[in-house]
């Protein structure tokens, strides 16, 4: 077996070790490809962009590297870690978590609470904590509460920490989403088109919210129509086509390649979005 330091272009390279990285990972639906092969790393402590036509396979992809979805063929690494397959919850274990392309807050929950639900390892879900170490229970719960209530502050997401969640805008959403994976202090974070429908002031305060991520060490790797925000946040690009792994590198090299160009830039190079 190759060892996992040696698998894919650049590990190892320009970026030091891979925080995430996938090979020949292929799912199906009823017959029909929806990931062909797909393979990559993810440079740690960077952020990489996911782009590609509708369909590409973009969305099963974050699926079944986050865990909610198995696929057919193919291997998954975390660090050094082979995880294919793995549960979400075992995912979620190793540092990795992931935002939905549609939002999936819990509606009936308000805003704070979804945060709460949302932290990591708590020693209240434990029965027996809740008898023997009742202190330790409480102390936790109040530093988790602490900790959910600067996030909503960092996300201007504080005012509405009593209102449900069902009652939030799309954007609102999409930052409830974003604090929500944050909450659980992940080392990597996937997110599925975390700008999609939301208005251009709040695209870049997102922008800005990646970055900061960035700066505190997180690996992002964020699936993105919007080729002006890839330009201005992300460090590494891949493609995905017909769900194989088109090309990778940074956007500019890849507006020079003609096979990227046919196969998605070309629609969106002017408009600078497809959608
Ligand atoms: N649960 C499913 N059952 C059947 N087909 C599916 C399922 N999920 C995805 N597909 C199909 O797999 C292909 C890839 O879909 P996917 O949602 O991964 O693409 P995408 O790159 O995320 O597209 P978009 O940019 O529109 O979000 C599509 O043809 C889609 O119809
Ligand atoms: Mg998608």
């Amino acid at each position: 077996m190759k060892s996992p330091a040696t698998i894919g272009s650049s590990g190892g390279g320009a970026f030091g070790e891979a925080a995430l990285r996938c090979e020949g990972v292929t799912k199906a639906f009823q017959g029909v490809h929806a990931v062909n092969g797909a393979g990559f790393d993810v440079p740690r402590g960077q952020v990489t962009a996911l782009i590609g036509p509708n369909g590409a396979g973009k969305t099963t992809l974050v699926n079944i590297l986050s865990g909610f979805m198995t696929c057919d063929r193919g291997r998954e690494f975390i660090g050094a870690t082979e995880v294919t397959n793995w549960p979400s919850h075992r995912i979620a274990r190793m540092g990795l978590m992931r935002t939905f392309q549609l939002s999936r807050e819990l509606g009936g929950l308000t805003v704070l609470e979804n945060l709460l639900v949302a932290a990591k390892d708590q020693a209240g879900e434990v029965l027996w904590n809740i008898f023997l170490r009742p202190g330790m229970v409480r102390r936790q719960e109040r530093d988790n509460i602490e900790r959910a209530l600067d996030l909503l502050e960092t996300y201007g997401l504080y005012r509405l920490r009593d209102a449900r969640a069902s009652e939030l805008s799309g954007g609102q959403k999409k930052l409830l989403e974003i604090s929500r994976a944050v909450m659980a202090q992940p080392n990597i974070l996937l997110l599925d088109e975390p700008m999609a429908g939301v208005n251009p002031a709040l695209i870049d305060r997102i922008g800005g919210y990646i970055l900061d991520l960035k700066r505190d060490g997180v690996t992002v790797l964020m699936v993105e129509h919007n080729l002006n925000v890839v330009e201005r946040i992300c460090d590494h690009v891949i493609v995905l086509a017909e769900g194989r792994t088109l090309a990778e590198g940074r956007l500019s090299g890849l507006r020079e390649n003609e096979q990227v160009v046919k196969a998605y830039l070309g629609e969106v190079i002017d408009a600078g979005t497809v959608r």
